[in-house]
């Protein structure tokens, strides 16, 4: 879906920009344009963001721990 018009900026996008490192508004903004225009997105693209981090902290919780032999 898309979050933000202006940019062509989906939920997609935003989930692989926090796989890519980003983990605040700031930083989505630099990386993918959303929010930059006119900022309809804002408040809908913070969510995702938010829901985004939480999912990419779980994953890692659940990453196997690796041994050293
Ligand atoms: S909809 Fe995102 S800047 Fe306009």
């Amino acid at each position: 879906m898309y979050v933000c018009i202006c940019n062509s900026v989906t939920d997609s996008d935003i989930r692989d920009a926090v796989l890519d490192g980003v983990c605040n508004m700031r930083q989505l903004k630099h990386s993918t344009g959303c929010g930059s225009k006119c900022g309809c997105c804002k408040e809908m693209a913070a969510e995702v963001l938010q829901q985004s981090l939480a999912e990419a902290r779980q994953s890692k919780l659940q990453l196997p721990v690796m041994q050293m032999a």
